[in-house]
């Protein structure tokens, strides 16, 4: 079923139905008298109206908002991408026949929780003849085409019931994957634009991201421990201005890295946010100038010292010219020095952003406004991100003080990996009756037991709702995959309630897997098309030049790069000899196998892919370790020489196991862990990692010896699981 019907006062409209399309999030539609379903199968061309091809829309939070020709051609692509519709996209000034008319109308038609016309509204009408979609904006005709791609999804003939939705989100921002804490774990850039693709299915339109930041400080450590403590400062400008603020510049963005970031996400629909993180959680800028930090807290900037301002001024003035929102994060997090400083310090910088780079700023809700006419307290027109009570209250301390509020309450933080206070994955039973009297979450909900603490529903004050999922204990706690792992399941359910859907739980996990496998421009499955369960396989028994023969009939043929020679179905390696795959890598659940015969212990790489490497030995270790983000998660396990091993990577769900075999059968499996932790949470050791199979290329460095019987499976034998180290 793809539409609800609510059987409400349909007795007296026997023929007209109030119903719903069932999607993410829901669509509020009318059956139409004439019954009957329109396939999108019939679809000939999408027609884009000429009248308003190069409208934009100038009342969302981007500063690069694509044209409305611009969305129909990616909703384009989509088609073909998602549905295997190729259709043109052509301008016309009308609907033809078996078209999807893509046009802008009245833009006051379409109103939030606050009653407010809102650009992101849209009408779809679906005809017999085609379907006509009427955006308040290109940005609301946008979303409509999810609506479409969704329905196309979710019904094996594609067809859509005649009648009509009109849908509009009731607040303004919303994103359920935002403030990847890229601060204290790098994420390549393509990673955040498919994420962006993630949020945009589901109608999400922003993207926080925290691009400064360290774990938490020890205060014990010297200072020279301090200066050396990891923290990052994302952005990488070559302004000498800022020379040596970023000081890790593989793991950086740089402007064209993030334009890029910027412009792919706007064509979804998506504004990145970016926030820079001060006056606390600086220790990356009291690190590159230790005069600025507090004598009694070297993560805190010392506001009084007259450098602190200007210093920021010119890292912010160093930036604000890559970022195409109309608001940037000024972070102002957690200080515990001053509150008179602070303030000082949030609205000097609102002033100095606005009137110079006409921008907005927005900060996390620290400290409590106790005094709305004191001249101290922070400007009104400074928008507040709530997180937990403890700060403040956001509707008795900031909304009734006039301050505009984004929900991003603690109770849906993630933290990777562990945490002593917050769960792994966000929460789907609390997205779905979360509320103080049961029902489901909502952004005005900041307080999910006292509803006391909430402000009415249609308060103008709530911006929208944004989830956090913060990397507490730094780097090496998590693969960049497992950041989509923590909010696969529940962020497109949070969608649903930041638009204002009324998605049921049991609705949700009946329609939630259709959805993700269709989602256009990512494959954060890290799926690979295969006809059968074997995706690779390279068994080395006939060559032809230098073509390794896939036998899995998926054709993935390899190509043996440099000076190499099989022989008995064995390719022997040595340096300046790899073979060469046409895929990349392979996400969860997954079993790599292969045979190994090493004839010298030197340090080497067996596989590699886009996301992780399988080394045997780094440096002067000659342990099997996967590499992945930049850390090595090494095995008590080194390879013996001269004789074949017979192994097998095994994925299975959040872990990573490797399998050894001999001969008589009897299996050994070790696990890749990592041991986290930080000054208050004593180190734990033991947490599994999911990293994703190194698949591009086998060999490729000192590797000597020989290696057969290569092969890649998805899916996993489950007697692996939890099986940590131990012998089967
Ligand atoms: C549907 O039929 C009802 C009853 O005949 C009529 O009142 C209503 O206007 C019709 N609606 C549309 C959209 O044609
Ligand atoms: C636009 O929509 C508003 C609200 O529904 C309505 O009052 C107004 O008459 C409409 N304008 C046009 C031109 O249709
Ligand atoms: C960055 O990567 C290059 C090439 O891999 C390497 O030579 C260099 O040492 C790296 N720099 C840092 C600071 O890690
Ligand atoms: C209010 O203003 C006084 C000085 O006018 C200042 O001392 C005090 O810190 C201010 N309070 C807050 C909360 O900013
Ligand atoms: C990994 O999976 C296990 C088993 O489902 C679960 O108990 C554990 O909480 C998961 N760990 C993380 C970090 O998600
Ligand atoms: C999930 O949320 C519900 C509702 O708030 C709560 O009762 C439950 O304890 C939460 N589960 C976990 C694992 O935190
Ligand atoms: C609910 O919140 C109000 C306003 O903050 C507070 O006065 C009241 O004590 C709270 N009730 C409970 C049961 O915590
Ligand atoms: C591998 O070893 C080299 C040399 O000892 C070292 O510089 C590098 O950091 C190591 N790489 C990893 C990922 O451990
Ligand atoms: C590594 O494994 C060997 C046995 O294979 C064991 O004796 C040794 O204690 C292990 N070392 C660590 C650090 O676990
Ligand atoms: C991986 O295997 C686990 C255990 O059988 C299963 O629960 C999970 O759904 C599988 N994941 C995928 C992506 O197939
Ligand atoms: C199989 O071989 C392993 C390693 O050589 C040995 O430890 C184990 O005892 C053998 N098992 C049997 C059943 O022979
Ligand atoms: C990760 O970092 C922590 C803290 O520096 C360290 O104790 C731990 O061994 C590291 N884990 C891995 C897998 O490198």
């Amino acid at each position: 079923m793809r539409f609800s019907l609510i059987p409400a006062v349909s007795v007296l409209l026997p023929l007209q139905c109030s119903a719903r399309w069932l999607g993410i999030p829901t669509v509020p539609f009318e059956v139409s008298n004439a019954t009957g379903t329109f396939s999108l199968k019939s679809v000939k061309s999408i027609v884009v109206d000429s009248k308003y091809q190069n409208t934009v829309n100038t009342d969302g939070e981007t500063l690069i908002p694509p044209t409305l020709k611009s969305f129909a051609t990616t909703f384009g692509e989509d088609l073909a991408s998602v549905l295997d519709l190729k259709v043109p996209v052509v301008t016309g000034e009308a609907a033809g026949k078996n078209t999807i008319f893509l046009t802008i109308g009245n833009s006051s038609a379409y109103l939030d929780a606050a009653g407010r016309p809102t650009s992101e509204g849209y009408s779809i009408d679906v005809t017999s003849h085609g379907i006509v979609i009427t955006g308040a904006s290109p940005l609301g005709t946008w979303w409509a085409t999810r609506t479409i791609l969704q329905q196309g999804v979710l019904d094996s003939g594609m067809k859509l019931t005649l009648g009509s939705a009109s849908d509009a989100p009731g607040w303004g921002i919303r994103g359920t994957f935002s403030q990847l804490d890229v601060g204290r774990h790098y994420y390549p850039p393509e990673f955040l634009i498919e994420m962006c693709s993630y949020l945009s299915f589901f109608k999400q339109n922003t993207f926080h991201i925290h691009l400064s930041d360290s774990p938490s400080v020890n205060p014990d450590l010297t200072m020279e421990e301090k200066l050396n403590f990891y923290s990052a400062f994302r952005p990488y400008s070559f302004d000498p201005a800022v020379e040596g603020l970023n000081h890790r510049p593989n793991e950086s963005y740089y402007q064209e890295d993030f334009e890029n970031l910027q412009q792919k996400c706007a064509a979804r629909g998506v504004t990145i946010i970016p926030e820079i993180e001060a006056p606390g959680h600086a220790i990356v800028i009291t690190q590159w100038k230790p005069e600025l930090a507090l004598s009694t807290d070297f993560t805190l900037l010392n506001i009084s010292e007259p450098e602190t301002i200007p210093t920021m001024e010119t890292i912010w003035s160093t930036f604000l010219p890559w970022f195409h929102s109309k608001t940037v994060h000024l972070g102002a997090d957690e200080y515990t020095a001053g509150v008179a400083d602070y303030n000082d310090y949030v609205n000097t910088m609102y002033e100095y952003i606005g009137q110079k780079f006409d921008k907005s700023v927005r900060i996390w809700g620290t400290f409590v406004p106790n005094d709305i006419a004191n001249e101290t307290n922070i400007n009104t027109n400074v928008s507040i991100q709530h997180w937990e009570y403890f700060e403040a209250n956001p509707y008795w301390d900031f909304i009734k003080n006039g301050y505009s509020v984004l929900n991003s309450d603690d109770q849906f933080y993630v933290v990777a990996k562990w945490s002593g206070s917050y769960p792994q994955k966000l929460n789907i039973t609390r997205i779905f009756h979360g509320a103080p009297d049961g029902g489901p979450t909502a952004p005005y909900i900041f307080d999910k037991f006292n509803a006391t603490n909430n402000p009415p529903k249609d308060s103008p004050y709530v911006l929208g709702q944004l989830p956090a999922l913060w990397n507490d204990f730094g780097p090496n706690s998590t693969s960049v995959i497992e950041a989509y792992w923590a909010l696969r399941e529940g962020l497109p359910g949070l969608g649903d309630k930041q638009w204002g859907g009324d998605l049921l739980m049991d609705e949700y996990y009946e329609i939630l897997e259709t959805l993700i496998a269709a989602i256009p421009g990512q494959n954060l499955d890290r799926k690979i098309p295969s006809k059968t369960s074997t995706i690779l396989s390279y068994d080395f028994s006939s060559s032809q030049g230098n073509t390794v023969k896939d036998k899995s009939g998926n054709g993935y043929n390899g190509k043996l790069i440099g000076d190499c020679s099989v022989k008995n179905s064995a390719l022997t390696l040595k340096p300046g000899c790899s073979v060469s795959t046409p895929l990349t890598s392979k996400g969860r659940n997954y079993t790599l196998s292969f045979s190994i015969n090493p004839t010298t212990s030197t340090p080497s790489t067996l596989f590699s892919g886009s996301a992780s490497t399988l080394r045997a030995g780094n440096g002067t270790i000659p342990n099997i370790m996967f590499i992945t983000g930049g850390s090595p998660y090494i095995l008590n396990y080194t390879l013996p020489l001269h004789t074949w091993t017979d192994v097998k990577i095994v994925s299975i769900a959040n872990a990573t196991y490797f399998v050894t075999s001999s001969g008589n059968g009897t299996e050994t499996v070790n696990e890749f862990t990592t041991t986290i932790g930080d000054y208050s949470n004593s180190f734990i050791w033991g947490n599994p990692m999911s990293i994703e199979a190194p698949i591009a290329s086998i060999g490729g460095d000192l590797f000597e010896g020989s290696i057969r019987g290569v092969e890649l499976v998805d899916g996993a034998d489950e007697k692996y699981a939890g099986s940590l180290t131990s012998a089967l």
